[in-house]
């Protein structure tokens, strides 16, 4: 089947009061026009409005820092069942993701890419919309079972190493009232009798995710632009690049619609769960 229609090219806005309409309606925005770092994370608090909680830079995605973080994470052992944690080179398509997944209901409900430079070849950003994705899945007698399987059997979100100590669907709806749809390269059925069974789900889910990605449309953020994303119910990525002047600030917005929130930075190399407060 053509999955390929749950890949979307955001719109452009210019206002916070339009970025906010537009991500609750259609997953996320482009917002043109925002000159720096910093305003770019009074623009994402704004775009979160009453709601914000917690607004801030996670990380600057750049060539060097990224093979800093890999090096790091390349050191980590394998797990129990094999799975090793690979946070891959600048020069490799991503794996389509929500951020922060490693930490479970901490994970930030908004991300927003700010783009001081893009690359000169390369780094053309992709969205995928999971809501959309499961509507397909689910319309299609050949993979009706996989969105029942999505939308009801609980499984592990969890990294390999940094458990994460509690099982959900890998699409739900949170106690505010907003659709969660995840993926990332470490989900895993949880322990038991059905997890052979499960494997199959798990792994068919994630062929369609990266056929959704590598059939859809990509789109290129320029200097200047935010791209805002609802990181509950839209998977992002971006396509290989090699330019080491690129650079890309992820932030991360917290808003009470969030499942939980952290008291303070998360730390994607270590990936430690929150404790609840
Ligand atoms: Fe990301």
């Amino acid at each position: 089947m053509d999955v390929s229609s749950a890949s979307f090219i955001p719109r452009k806005v210019t206002s916070a009061e339009e970025a906010r309409e537009v991500v609750a309606a259609e997953g996320a925005v482009v917002v043109t026009g925002v000159a720096d770092e910093a305003a770019a994370v009074a623009l994402g608090r704004r775009i979160m409005g009453e709601r914000a909680l917690r607004c801030g830079t996670q990380f600057e995605a750049t060539k060097a820092g990224g093979r800093r973080e890999a090096m790091m994470v390349d050191a980590q052992p394998a797990d129990s069942r094999g799975r090793k944690r690979n946070f891959g080179s600048a020069e490799e398509r991503m794996v389509a993701h929500n951020d922060g997944f490693a930490f479970g209901d901490y994970a930030p409900d908004h991300l927003f890419l700010w783009c001081e430079r893009p690359a000169a070849r390369g780094g053309d950003s992709f969205l995928i919309d999971t809501a959309r994705l499961l509507d397909l899945l689910a319309a299609d007698s050949a993979s009706a079972d996989l969105a029942h399987f999505c939308r009801t059997v609980d499984i592990d979100h969890s990294e390999p190493n940094y458990p994460q100590g509690t099982y959900a669907p890998i699409a739900r709806r949170t106690p505010s009232g907003r659709f969660q749809g995840r993926y990332h390269p470490y989900l895993a059925p949880v322990e038991g009798a059905a997890e052979a069974a499960h494997w199959a789900f798990v792994r068919r889910w994630e062929t369609v995710v990266n056929a959704v990605r590598d059939t859809g449309p990509m789109f290129r953020a320029q200097a200047g632009e935010m791209i805002c994303v609802d990181n509950y119910r839209v998977l992002h990525g971006r396509d290989g690049y090699n330019d080491p002047l690129r650079k890309v600030c992820s932030i991360w917005g917290w808003s009470t619609d969030a499942v939980a929130v952290p008291d303070g930075p998360l730390d994607i190399v270590v990936p430690k769960i929150p404790l609840a407060s």
